[in-house]
């Protein structure tokens, strides 16, 4: 099998799980006890605060461990409009976000909030300018990916956040959950008050995320309960998920530069053979884009096919968000960027991960253009022949 379907999610990396173990056998104690067994766990978790605060550059008591992107997600943009209610109610995002932040956006509507979801370009790219006009003196909370996980495109998160600095008091979360293993997040330099991310998508565990929250904002806790993780998130704290981000994270981190080199290349050996089939185009930002991912629509196929078909050739894919698979609905992500319906059927995600090997690039550039050729013409016997009774009788 050779798995090219990174963007949903990765393998635990084993240096990760080795540091996971002993807080699963050994030192099990609950970090909120106060023996010996409960102050082990309580060093290890403390220890994941710490390396999670260095890989942002931030501090450890601004490091909040949830269950995974999407929690993490809800408690930044619910517990911000929650806490800024009485300072205005509107809350801006684009339309590209991933559902976890979308769906909870327009979730807070029925409570009185107003979503502001603002158009992006061809690429995914949210202008700066469009940004900045949109802010109103009601705008309490702008939530903006770093990078989005259907197209890979990065966001020009910089600008974007210094047309935010121009007006006071508006909080800024990043989803950095897709971008994490891959765009530099130092969270003074960005100047955001907010920071999401997910284990799975740097070879940490599932179920096991990380907010990060600027010492001094208030968000209103999400979940009531015990004083855990400084009163922002209760629930007794899962130790070992939380020490398997933290090594994982600190890994990716030290080697991303190496990663992303070596990733773009691969990448770029696939994109070449797959942008010489005809009627392949790539979508997203041809340059400022997440440097294992790949987006394509392959006109007159449909992704879903095209997928299935790599599946049976031993290579896994997807079309998209791995969220929505099985949805009969067009990507959000792709309706906005302007692509018609009938386009982004043909949609495939191929996107490489840190163990992709240059055997496997070889392999899937031999198959993966041979496969959409196929299915295309496969497509267009369909097509001109509905009923199979023949083309021409
Ligand atoms: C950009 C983005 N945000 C949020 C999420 C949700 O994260 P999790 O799967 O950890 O809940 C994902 C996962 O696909 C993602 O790609």
């Amino acid at each position: 099998m050779i798995y090219l379907d990174n963007a949903a999610t990765t393998p635990l990396r084993r240096e990760a799980l080795e540091a996971m173990l002993p807080l699963l056998t050994e030192t099990y104690g609950n970090p909120s006890s106060a023996h010996a067994a409960g102050r082990r766990a309580r060093a290890a978790l403390d220890e994941a605060h710490e390396t999670v605060a260095r890989c942002l550059g931030g501090q450890p008591r601004e490091v909040v461990f949830t269950s995974g992107g999407t929690e993490a997600i809800n408690l930044a943009i619910k517990g911000a409009a929650w806490a800024g209610k009485a300072s205005g109610n509107q809350i801006i995002t684009t339309a590209v976000e991933h559902h976890a932040a979308l769906h909870t956006i327009k979730h807070l509507e029925s409570f009185g909030f107003e979503p502001v979801i603002l158009p992006v370009d061809r690429y995914g790219r949210l202008d700066p300018d469009q940004l900045g006009a949109a802010i109103t003196d009601r705008t309490i909370l702008v939530s903006l990916m770093v990078a989005n996980n259907e197209v890979g495109t990065i966001q020009p998160i910089a600008e974007l956040v210094s047309a935010v600095r121009r007006h006071r008091g508006i909080l800024v979360h990043l989803d950095a959950v897709q971008a994490a293993p891959y765009v530099a997040l130092d969270v003074k330099a960005l100047d955001v008050d907010l920071v999401s991310l997910g284990a799975h998508k740097f070879e940490g565990p599932k179920g096991m995320g990380a907010l990060w929250m600027r010492h001094g904002t208030t968000i209103l806790p999400q979940q009531q309960g015990g004083s855990q993780e400084r009163y922002r998130r209760a629930g007794t704290e899962n130790v070992a998920g939380a020490v398997g981000l933290a090594r994982a994270f600190e890994l990716c981190t030290t080697e991303r530069g190496e990663t992303a080199r070596r990733l773009r290349r691969q990448r770029d050996r696939i994109r070449e053979a797959v942008t010489a089939v005809a009627g392949v185009e790539i979508t997203g930002h041809p340059r400022e884009r997440l440097p294992g991912h790949l987006s394509l629509i392959a006109r007159d196929t449909e992704g879903e096919s095209v997928s299935l078909a790599l599946d049976l050739e031993g290579i896994c894919t997807s079309t998209g968000s791995a969220c929505t698979t099985g949805s009969t609905e067009p990507s959000h992500v792709l309706s906005a960027m302007g692509y018609p319906e009938e386009e982004a059927r043909g949609a495939l995600r191929i996107s490489l991960g840190r163990q992709t090997t240059d055997e496997e690039v070889e392999r899937a550039r031999a198959i993966i253009p041979d496969t959409i050729a196929r299915m295309r013409a496969a497509a267009a016997v369909v097509t001109a022949d509905p009923l199979g009774q023949g083309v021409g009788s």
